[in-house]
């Protein structure tokens, strides 16, 4: 069975948290912020806005958007770190508040790998013919799980979402994909919610965001370096075949270093870091999103979708765009 996504829709949180904001308490400036990471702003939710609000706001924008019967969904995935709670799933909590009636629901934990594993299982439940309509959600409230004292990580992230329907198709556009998990590096990036070690090693149980940025910015390179080249030969794709590279937004200066090394034009690059931060899950779908809205992403462009983090794990797909924004009265 064949499949494709044909609708998308996105949210942000109303809060818009400027560079600014960290000057007035802590040791940075807007222009190191800026020159160091290539984030201009991002959004905070509020403190009664949870994760399952922002997936169903996402999915009200993918209805208004496009006409689709989202009741006709009949799985849920919610790809987030940062669920309103552990138990129920934030996919459980979309189903009810959108009253979903048949639906399967899943949360999976890949941290900013997340929405391209939700695509990779959403395609797979499609091509065993058990499910047709299959929506994906990468979403985050990471503002409640950074440490607001640690410059070194809270001025990286911000809160989002993005949602896209996989569905059945006459043609295939989900093509090839890629995993990739290197769980002994898992302690350079987590946030602890039972466990207070690591390998056998004690970690900050504070149910905050930890990471030693230096080492994940390196892993992040080498890892997208290494894996973009053979993922786009598992397709028999060229690297000039990609049209557009949707990477997952973590920081400009490791996206401009994989380009450089892969030979690849910035351009091709389409990033959500500027505006919204490094939203983990939901930085891919808001970048593809708003390469649709700017007129760059268009019809049949074929795209490269890699994310990559906490695990620390790597999860992309190559696809054929088949989204066409619609605006729906
Ligand atoms: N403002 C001002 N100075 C800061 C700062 C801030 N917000 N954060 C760190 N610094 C300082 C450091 O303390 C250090 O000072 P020192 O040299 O006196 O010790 C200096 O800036 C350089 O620190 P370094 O860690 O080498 O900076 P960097 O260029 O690696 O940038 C990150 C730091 C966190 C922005 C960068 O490593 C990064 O983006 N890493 C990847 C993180 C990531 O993407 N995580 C999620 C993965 S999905």
């Amino acid at each position: 069975m064949n499949a494709t996504i044909k609708s998308i829709g996105i949210y942000h949180p109303e809060r818009e948290i400027t560079n600014s904001f960290f000057e007035t308490y802590l040791e940075t400036s807007d222009q190191w912020i800026r020159e160091r990471t290539g984030i201009e702003k991002r959004y905070f939710s509020l403190e009664n806005e949870y994760t399952s609000d922002l997936c169903v706001k996402a999915v009200e924008a993918l209805q208004k958007n496009h006409k689709t019967d989202v009741q006709e969904v009949d799985f849920i995935i919610v790809a987030t770190s940062t669920p309103d709670q552990i138990l129920p799933s934030a996919a459980s909590r979309v189903q009810a508040k959108l009253g979903i009636p048949h639906a399967g629901c899943i949360d999976i934990s890949a941290a900013c790998g997340g929405f391209v594993y939700g695509i990779i299982l959403a395609k797979g439940l499609i091509a065993a013919q058990t499910h047709r309509k299959v929506l994906v959600i990468g979403a985050e409230t990471l503002s409640k799980a950074i440490d607001l004292s640690d410059r070194n990580s809270c001025i990286l992230f911000g809160d989002g979402a993005g949602a896209v329907i996989v569905e059945v198709s006459s043609e295939n556009h989900i093509f090839n994909a890629l995993t990739d998990t290197e769980g002994n590096l898992g302690k350079e990036l987590f946030i602890s919610h039972l466990s207070e070690t690591v390998d056998g090693e004690p970690i900050l149980a504070d149910r905050k965001m930890h990471q030693n940025g230096r080492a994940v910015f390196k892993w992040a390179v080498s890892t997208l370096v290494k894996n973009i080249p053979i993922l786009v030969a598992k397709n028999n794709w060229k690297l000039d075949d990609i049209d557009f590279l949707i990477p997952h937004s973590a920081n400009i200066r490791i996206l401009e270093a994989v380009c450089k090394k892969l030979e690849l034009p910035m351009e091709k690059c389409v990033e959500s870091i500027r505006n919204y931060g490094n939203t983990s899950a939901a930085s891919i779908p808001i970048a593809w999103y708003n390469g649709l809205v700017s007129g760059k992403i268009k019809s049949h462009d074929q795209l490269l979708l890699i994310g990559f983090g906490g695990g620390l794990t790597c999860a992309g797909i190559c696809l054929e765009n088949n989204i066409v924004l619609e605006k729906v009265d």
